[in-house]
């Protein structure tokens, strides 16, 4: 008898090394269950895109590996799969920085993301209609050289191309990097009607928690590495230390200010769970 699990994408102590030497994740252990968006968050260098990277199997590419531990998408392990596979298996990414081909229109970058597929003519003009109906600013610009197009309507591009894959699973590095607030707004509205109308779930890695936090059913704490803090999109939100130190909500005490308050903080010996 096959049991159905519920968790599409599970991670179970990842350490993940560059060059055989630099230690960039040191024991990551995360759930991505189906239908549900889930935040991976932390500052610069905390091990978001490596995380991400290490689901989609694109760590091989920058000479990373993952070392110790299981990288397991449906039940399978993904750390060492092809991403090719892995994308016709329904897990995209999308790439911090938006990576659109410059000098090719609008509509020839989302036809890319379906070659995957090898789908008919037919199959690729309902694809394209569905991302149109997401993404209306596109199908304005559809003939317009993605180079020539805005930062926001590249992150569109970018994530669009992706649903071209038709994934049940999709990977966003930083998709507010850079963006105007509108536009954030905009974009992550984009990525909740995708979850509760196509049922994709979504493992996004930002910097910008508050609005992670109100987008997000689960969410992780990356440092150095390791998940010091998780717990729901709510709890996190409403954390004290989280509201401090990653959604820009300072508690100063007298002669105190936010540099002094940093060395005093306490990393957390070990991974902690607000979320049973
Ligand atoms: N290709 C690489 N080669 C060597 N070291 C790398 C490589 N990519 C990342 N690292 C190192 O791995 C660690 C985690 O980096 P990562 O890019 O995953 O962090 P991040 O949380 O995504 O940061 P950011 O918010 O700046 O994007 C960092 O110490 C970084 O210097
Ligand atoms: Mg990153």
């Amino acid at each position: 008898m096959t049991v159905q699990s519920d968790v599409l994408l599970s991670l179970q102590n990842v350490h993940v090394a560059y060059d055989g030497i630099i230690a960039a994740l040191r024991g990551v252990s995360l759930e991505v269950k189906k239908g549900s968006i889930v935040a991976l968050l932390g500052g610069n260098g905390a091990g978001k895109t490596t995380t991400l990277k290490a689901a989609s199997g694109l760590l091989a590419a920058e000479r990373g590996a993952v070392t110790v531990g299981n990288v397991l998408y449906q039940g399978r392990d993904s750390a060492h799969r092809d991403p090719r596979e892995l994308v016709k298996a329904g897990l995209s990414q999308v790439l911090e920085g938006r990576h659109c081909f410059p000098h090719f229109s609008v509509e020839e970058n989302l036809i890319a993301g379906a070659l995957v597929r090898r789908p008919c003519r037919a199959e690729l003009a309902r694809k394209l209609d569905r991302v149109y109906q997401q993404f209306p600013k596109l199908k304005a610009r559809r003939y317009s050289l993605a180079g020539l197009t805005s930062g926001g309507e590249q992150q569109m591009v970018a994530i669009g191309r992706a649903l071209m894959a038709e994934p049940a699973l999709l990977l966003l590095d930083e998709p507010s990097m850079g963006l105007a607030p509108l536009i954030i707004e905009e974009i992550f509205e984009i990525v909740k009607d995708l979850q509760t109308d196509d049922g994709v779930s979504v493992l996004l890695a930002e910097q910008n928690a508050t609005l992670a936090l109100r987008y997000a059913d689960h969410g992780y704490v990356l440092e150095n590495g390791r998940v010091c803090i998780s717990g729901t999109g709510a709890q996190l939100a409403a954390r004290e230390d989280v509201k401090e130190f990653y959604l820009g909500v300072e508690r100063r005490g007298p002669g105190e200010n936010r540099f002094s308050r940093m060395r005093a903080r306490r990393r957390p010996a070990h991974a902690e769970s607000v979320s049973s």
